[in-house]
């Protein structure tokens, strides 16, 4: 009996027995041979998810901190003005909020007046800024970057938008690589900032006027002390501005402030006038320009920086409404 019993269990386990191994003995067997697919499979699935929050929801995320941050300009300078170029500088503040810590590799900042529906946006200026390493309260300042003119018309829009507007919008746009460990991937960074403007060179007030015995080798007989307000965040290098001058419809001649930038707040400036010397031998207009509260009509004629006349200030300036300056305001 046992013999049988014996046969019958080596018959069960040497042949057909091992054929019909359960479920449970068979995957087992399947797996100790296979075990390296199961492995990469799992390894692949691990890795897409990971792929998945590197190239899916991490750089979604960064993208919705980068649109929900705000950019506010505290000062904008432009200098050294050519027809071509000019030197640019930019004192701004971005807050944001990073989950993790994060840097934006260098980039370029292109700048553009906000396009009406449907237009395409002309960009005029760029402006590139090293690393920056994403903080709540991120201060990006950049001093003195030669940057050339790219669209003329779309420039002397701005300009004129600076020089005659109370208020202005900028467009600030750039593409830059966040920056989250070793991971790295393009963001879009859109902003449209609210800037104040020059406002016409609206309030110039006229102080002082002295008329000159014997006239300047440039022939300049008056001078005045005069004060120009900037109403703006914006330091602007005009150069050499000229304007034709007026008591209503009687021109006087015109005048010269040497070397003017004119920065934020009031501009104290000295005034090289030339008076027809013709109105400086009647006693009446001599003895007027003392009188208080006299309207004086300015139209722009030039700016000329460097021996150059800059267009696109020149243009603007002389194509504003007349400015009107009081003298001895009281
Ligand atoms: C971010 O803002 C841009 C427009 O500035 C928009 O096209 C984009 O869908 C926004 N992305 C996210 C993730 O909110
Ligand atoms: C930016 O800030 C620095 C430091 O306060 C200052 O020296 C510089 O003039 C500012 N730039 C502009 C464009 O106002
Ligand atoms: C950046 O500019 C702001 C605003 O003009 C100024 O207060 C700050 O001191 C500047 N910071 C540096 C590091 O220049
Ligand atoms: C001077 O100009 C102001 C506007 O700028 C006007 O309100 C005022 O009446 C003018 N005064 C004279 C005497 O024309
Ligand atoms: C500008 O000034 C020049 C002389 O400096 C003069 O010849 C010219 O007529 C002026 N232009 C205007 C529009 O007043």
């Amino acid at each position: 009996m046992s013999d049988k019993g014996d046969k019958i269990e080596t018959i069960e386990n040497a042949g057909p027995a091992e054929l019909q191994a359960t479920r449970g003995q068979r995957f087992k067997r399947h797996c100790g041979r296979r075990w390296w697919i199961y492995l990469i499979a799992t390894l692949l699935v691990i890795l897409a998810v990971v792929l998945g929050i590197i190239f899916g929801a991490i750089p979604k995320i960064a993208q919705n901190s980068v649109n929900d941050s705000t950019l506010q300009v505290d000062a904008i300078a432009i200098t050294n003005p050519s027809n071509e170029r000019f030197t640019l500088s930019m004192n701004s503040t971005a807050h944001s909020h990073s989950p993790v810590s994060a840097h934006f590799s260098p980039q370029t900042f292109e700048m553009y007046l906000p396009p009406a529906d449907g237009q395409q946006i002309v960009p005029f200026m760029t402006l590139s800024v090293g690393r920056l390493d994403i903080k709540d309260t991120l201060t990006i300042n950049v001093s003195d970057v030669v940057t050339e003119i790219l669209d003329k018309p779309a420039y002397d829009d701005f300009s004129s938008q600076v020089l005659k507007n109370e208020k202005l919008s900028l467009g600030i746009r750039s593409n830059p690589e966040v920056n989250v460990g070793a991971i790295k991937f393009k963001v879009d960074y859109q902003k449209t900032v609210e800037l104040m403007g020059l406002n016409g060179l609206k309030g110039i007030k006229l102080f002082n006027p002295e008329v000159l015995e014997t006239p300047m080798e440039d022939g300049t007989n008056m001078v005045t002390d005069g004060i120009i307000p900037n109403p703006s965040s914006f330091t602007l290098q005009v150069g050499d501005l000229t304007v034709d001058i007026s008591v209503g419809p009687q021109p006087l001649g015109w005048s010269v402030v040497k070397d003017l930038t004119l920065y934020p707040g009031d501009n104290h400036v000295k005034i090289y006038n030339h008076i027809n010397p013709r109105l400086l031998d009647v006693p009446i207009f001599v003895a007027s320009l003392q009188a208080p509260n006299t309207n004086i009509t300015l139209t722009a004629n030039s700016t000329v920086f460097n021996g150059e006349h800059i267009s696109w200030l020149e243009k603007p300036l002389h194509e504003a409404p007349p400015v009107i300056a009081i003298l001895n305001p009281q």
